[in-house]
């Protein structure tokens, strides 16, 4: 058989070191920069730690290799996907010694939350090899990536992005324009808007639209898309219900001064103990570990080491 592409991964923070799980259970070869030393040097225990806790073999990390020196992590690896820190000078600089030192043949690929993949990958000298690949938190877990596409992405490139990603057990999908937000952070981002201007108006409070949202369609979500549903409750009932309600939405193309507010008064949410909420550590922590059982419910783990 032959040998599974190799993984340069870069940044071994949060995402990296969870992109780095997956292609590692999955059996692929991962070499793991990160410029920082404590992160590259606590990189193998977190992918271990999570291995274990998602039920997998711990021993699969040792398929990851921890880099300090990013030309060295490249050099090899026939696809770089790039998770440093979400600023465009930065990740523009990586992508330019990426080029320099990986092969012509190998795709480049960044992890960006919002920034347009056209600017991060604008200095190349062969875009036709860049993508997006827009993963979601814990990468182990939640299924989508979204591959993006550029206007000089190849379909070559989109094409085996789509491909490895779907070997290792992802939900890949691909955005035919590299707009801002691409797919879900557009739909996530729509909901939180008006989300916060229903309690910013005095509807009710961040419990009630907390509470609505999970007892209701929210729950559904997973099952029920928002385009099954428009079919489900009919094309022309949706257009009748937009034509009452799209007018009384929020459209605001700004973050919203409630939120301004919150920001200015230290309320940052669980870094701060307050946000929307108050917060102690035994409630975040409680937090977290639902939402994490909720996804082991329902995704299980990724592809197990097979070989
Ligand atoms: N956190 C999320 O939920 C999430 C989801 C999707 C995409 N993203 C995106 O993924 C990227 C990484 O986010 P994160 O949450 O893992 O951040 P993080 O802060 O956890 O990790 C970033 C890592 O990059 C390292 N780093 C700093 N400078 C570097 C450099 N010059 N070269 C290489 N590595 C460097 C840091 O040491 C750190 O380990 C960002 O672009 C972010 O927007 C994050």
């Amino acid at each position: 058989m032959a040998e599974k592409p190799a993984i340069a991964v870069i940044g071994a923070g949060l995402m990296g070191a969870g992109i780095a799980l997956v292609f590692a259970a999955a059996g692929h070869r991962v070499m793991l920069f990160d410029a920082i030393e404590g992160a590259r040097g606590s990189a193998l225990a977190r992918i271990r730690d999570n291995l274990t806790a998602i039920g997998l073999d711990a021993n699969a990390a040792s398929t990851v290799t921890p880099h300090g020196q990013l030309a060295a992590a490249v050099a090899e690896a026939d696809f770089v996907i790039e998770a440093a820190p979400e600023d465009l000078a930065l990740k523009q600089q990586l992508f330019a010694e990426i080029e320099a030192a990986a092969s012509p043949t190998a795709i480049l690929a960044s992890n960006t939350s919002v920034i347009p993949i056209t600017s991060i990958m604008e200095g190349l000298r062969d875009k036709t090899r860049a993508v997006g690949t827009h993963w979601w938190n814990p990468p182990y877990l939640v299924p989508l990536v979204e591959v993006i596409r550029t206007v000089e992405s190849s379909d070559a490139a989109i094409e085996a992005t789509l491909a490895l990603l779907a070997s290792v057990g992802k939900t890949a999908v691909e955005v035919k324009r590299d707009i801002p937000g691409f797919i879900g952070n557009r739909l996530q981002h729509a909901l939180w808007r008006e989300a916060i201007a229903l309690v910013a108006a005095g509807v009710c409070d961040a419990r009630t639209v907390d509470d609505v949202v999970k007892s209701s369609f929210g729950a559904r979500l997973a099952v029920l898309g928002p385009l099954e549903n428009a079919d489900l409750v009919g094309t022309d009932l949706t257009r009748s219900i937009h034509g009452y309600l799209l007018p009384a939405l929020d459209r605001s193309t700004v973050p919203s001064p409630y939120l301004d507010q919150l920001v200015e008064q230290g309320r940052l949410g669980f870094k701060s103990g307050e946000g929307f909420y108050s917060w102690t550590a035994e409630q975040q922590a409680a937090l977290r570990e639902r939402v994490t059982n909720h996804l082991k419910a329902s995704f299980g783990a990724p592809t197990p080491t097979t070989e």
